[in-house]
């Protein structure tokens, strides 16, 4: 995730800004520029790579003079990792430079726009649309206000943006829309930041922006507009946390925020592929004709991101009617799988970089086979060996223990499955819009679920002393049970199982005990009957059972002993919704254990050996 700061003051401006930067570094980056005012024109630097690499280009800062400027740590969405794709960006003439932490979704519509009006770009990326913007309007209004209202009327998506105008020397704007952004009033200047740490240095009154709300500032004052262009008056908040407890931004652990983080996850990862009511995954390269030619899918992944494939196994066979088959890259590799025309290899991997994944994909170009990459990382190995990338916009993810990862590989898969649905003409265009629907109201739906985390963590602590916790469940559910399980075994180092319920009888009922806790997923209607069969099945044998199902399924309480109820939504999107409690229980467990959550034993968040 993109990290911007700002500043204004009496101070030479670049080491602050380093500063600031080097507290973000936590988000993730793979590039960093800065620009500044330097009493004559605006100045910058960019480098790809690490922070360290800026700061021995720029001396630390010392030899861009001025005393107003922004910053930028980019983490790729838009155009490879590079110093052009680097930010700070610009209009063409160098005059207005400009940061943006978020995603532009419209940006490809406006860049076209741009370009018939005679706009050129340096770079890939979405931002550099916004300085062409600003710059289109500013002419016309010759007041940076006016033309930041206007280029917000214009852009769809997530921002939070740096502006500095070469004609309002020591004036810093700043503006956002869902993504983060704060300012701070500092003994000598103003800042901005994405996110507290940068500025706790300077000062501890900070000003959170809201969504549609504008700042300008120069050393001495900070004024705030909406989006009427009206001032508005705000409030100031004393921050009290510690710079590490910051970076977390006020969560206990990485793990949390990022589950936390997950309606938002899954908005930057849904949204841009649906326009006007109609999936657009421009990024999958492939004719509708080629779809319709595919035999055969295998889906080849890893761990979490292997459980995302097995609920996905289940959408692409029912909705688009493909043979579609889920392994385990580390199997898939020597396996020798039949690999022959008409078969799409799809590899999902959050890091882009584990090395079993990495070569499963190798193993399958080999032999001439399109592969399709779902990534989290942009640039990674995986996304630039595979032939197309969708890419999932969850942002860096630090607990090694995914997430949101999780949940957006799931989203990116979904919307694949329907797209190649309705090319194949399996699927309606009635059902095509209920089945998009439903998605746009997972955010939603997560919040709520996350909004009762209390009863979760209740029940978590009444089983932080559990020796064997297992999982079950039938079809996407048992999909579900896996994730749910290696969550909890994984953070909390419970020993856990996930089991296709029907399968439970032929051998591990043996291990269930008086008070063996069973959680049983069944959040697929027609399947309700033989799950509760097989939950009595584990409660006369002494289980405690702990049900994870629809609302409305109270039929269920009969037999469970504690039920968590998920919100409705369409059965193929149950996993983005039951995955949320068992997050939040695996993550109680852990804690109530005293666990590391964040970087649990013998773990790596990236595996790169075999
Ligand atoms: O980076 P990848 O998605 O390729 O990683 C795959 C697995 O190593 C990963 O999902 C792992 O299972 C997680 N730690 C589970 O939380």
């Amino acid at each position: 995730m993109c990290g911007i700061v700002g500043y204004t003051g009496k101070e030479q401006a670049a080491p602050i800004l380093l500063d600031g930067l080097d507290k973000l570094e936590y988000r993730g980056y793979d590039s960093a520029g800065v620009a500044v005012y330097d009493g004559e024109k605006i100045q910058w630097m960019k480098a790809r790579g690490r922070l360290k690499i800026l700061r021995e280009m720029t001396h630390d800062g010392q030899i861009l003079p001025g005393t107003c400027g922004i910053g930028h740590t980019r983490w790729a969405t838009h155009g490879i990792p590079s110093n052009e794709n680097a930010h700070p960006h610009f209009n063409e003439t160098g005059t207005i430079a400009v940061v943006h932490n978020g995603i532009i979704e419209n940006f490809q519509k406006l860049r076209n726009r741009l370009a018939e009006k005679g706009y050129t770009f340096a770079s890939d990326t979405d931002t550099e649309v916004v300085a062409h913007l600003l710059d289109y309007y500013y002419k016309d209004e010759k007041d940076p206000l006016r033309a930041i209202l206007r280029t917000m009327n214009r852009v769809e998506g997530s921002y939070a943006l740096g502006i500095i105008f070469q004609d309002h020397p020591g004036q810093l704007y700043a503006v956002r829309k869902d993504s983060p952004l704060i300012t701070g009033k500092a003994a000598d200047g103003n800042l901005i930041a994405s996110d507290v740490p940068a500025i706790l240095k300077y000062t501890r009154d900070v000003y959170f922006i809201q969504n549609e709300e504008i700042v300008c500032m120069d050393a001495d004052s900070l004024r705030f507009y909406n989006v009427d262009g009206e001032q508005i008056e705000k409030e100031s908040v004393t921050i009290q946390w510690d710079v590490t407890a910051a970076e977390k931004a006020g969560y206990e652990h990485f793990m949390l925020k990022e589950i936390y983080e997950q309606p938002r996850a899954v908005i930057d990862t849904l949204n841009p592929r649906i326009r006007d009511g109609k999936i657009e995954i421009e990024e999958l390269g492939m004719t509708d004709e080629e779809i319709r030619a595919l035999r055969k899918i295998y889906i080849v992944a890893c761990g979490s991101a292997y459980h995302t494939g097995v609920v996905a196994k289940y959408v692409f066979e029912e909705l688009a009617r493909i043979p579609t088959e889920t392994d385990l890259a580390s199997e898939f590799r020597y396996r020798n799988p039949i690999l022959d025309e008409g078969t799409l290899v799809i590899v999902v991997s959050q890091s882009g970089e584990t090395a079993d994944t990495l070569a499963a994909l190798r193993e399958a170009k080999k032999q001439g086979i399109r592969v399709l990459g779902i990534v989290n990382v942009v640039g990674s190995s995986i996304a630039r060996e595979a032939d197309d990338v969708m890419y999932t916009w969850a942002g860096p993810e630090i607990a090694v223990a995914t997430t949101k990862a999780y949940s957006t590989q799931l989203i990116a898969e979904y919307l694949l499955a329907i797209r190649f649905a309705q090319a194949r003409g399996t699927v309606s265009e009635a059902e095509v819009d209920e089945m998009l629907a439903e998605l746009r109201r997972l955010p939603e739906h997560i919040e709520l679920l996350l909004g009762n985390k209390e009863r979760i963590q209740r029940f978590a602590n009444r089983y932080i002393a559990a020796r064997d916790v297992f999982f079950i469940g039938r079809g996407i559910d048992y999909a579900i049970s896996l994730e749910g399980s290696l969550k909890l075994k994984e953070v909390s180092y419970i020993h856990s199982e996930a089991y296709a319920a029907g399968e439970l009888k032929h051998g591990t009922i043996s291990l269930i005990e008086d008070g063996t806790l069973v959680a049983a997923v069944l959040t697929q209607e027609d399947l309700y009957k033989k799950m509760i069969s097989n939950m009595v099945e584990v409660k006369t044998r002494g289980a405690f059972l702990l049900a994870v199902t629809n609302v409305g399924n109270t039929e269920v309480e009969k037999t469970a002993d504690y039920v968590i109820y998920i919100p409705e939504t369409h059965k193929y999107f149950t996993a983005s919704l039951a995955v949320i409690p068992l997050q939040l229980f695996a993550y109680y467990v852990a804690i109530g254990k005293g666990c590391d959550v964040d970087k649990p034993r013998n773990l790596a968040k990236s595996v790169t050996v075999e």
